[in-house]
């Protein structure tokens, strides 16, 4: 069996900037902490994972968490007014009834702040009991809208990721390492450009080789 290495290909196009190491030491103790606070509550906590970027970073989570959860996806995107403009759409809803229920928001970055204060408002009308929030990656430097996140796993700068859950046009999203991209033009004109050095073996399954 073969451990992925922490890559370092094309040294001018893409830097580790969190590892696989440091990703379970701080998600192993978000989740204690986490595991921590709800096990006060009288139900399980719903975790909301917004799709499709916090998936991985919710199901390593829970399993951290040491608690029974509920687990449950919505999907949103901007209208085309632009990110900017802070309105979103609703393209997949919930299936779990939030009333008096105790709800975590789970995401993997928090950039301007503008999808997550939609979400806690939206959230937030549905009568939980309580509503909180969580992200993996806080890109604290590029908030336009103030919004309140009860626990974070690393503040990054302003730099474009991706791997962990995170995408570029809908790629890289299964790298175990989190890298940061040094030339956002030059991979917007090849978005798979990366793609072979990253997944340097092509064997099938060989990404998920422990
Ligand atoms: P917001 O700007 O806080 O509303 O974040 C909107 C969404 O932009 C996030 O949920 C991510 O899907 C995406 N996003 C922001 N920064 C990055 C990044 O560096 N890499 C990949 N996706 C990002």
């Amino acid at each position: 069996m073969s451990e992925i290495p922490a890559v370092a290909p094309r040294e001018d196009a893409v830097e580790t900037l969190i590892d696989r190491k440091a990703l379970s030491g701080r998600i192993s103790e978000l989740g204690r902490e986490l595991g921590g606070h709800y096990a006060k509550a009288e139900e399980s906590p719903i975790l909301v994972g917004v799709l499709k970027g916090s998936a991985f970073f919710l199901a390593d989570l829970i399993r951290a968490m040491g608690i029974d959860v509920v687990v449950d996806f919505m999907s949103i995107s901007a209208y085309s007014a632009g990110a900017q403009s802070g309105v979103v759409r609703i393209v997949k809803d919930l299936e779990e009834d939030l009333t008096d229920r105790d709800v975590l928001i789970v995401e993997d970055i928090v950039d301007t702040g503008l999808t997550l204060n939609y979400l806690r408002r939206t959230l937030g009308d549905r009568s939980p009991r309580s509503l909180q929030a969580v992200t993996l990656l806080d890109k604290l430097a590029r908030r336009i809208v103030p919004v309140d996140l009860e626990y974070s796993g690393f503040e990054t700068p302003d730099v474009f990721v991706i791997g962990y859950g995170l995408d570029f046009q809908g790629l890289y999203r299964n790298l175990p390492d989190i890298l940061a991209v040094k030339d956002l033009a030059r991979l917007a004109n090849d978005p798979a450009m990366l793609a072979s050095d990253l997944f340097h073996n092509k064997a099938p399954g060989s990404i998920l080789a422990p």
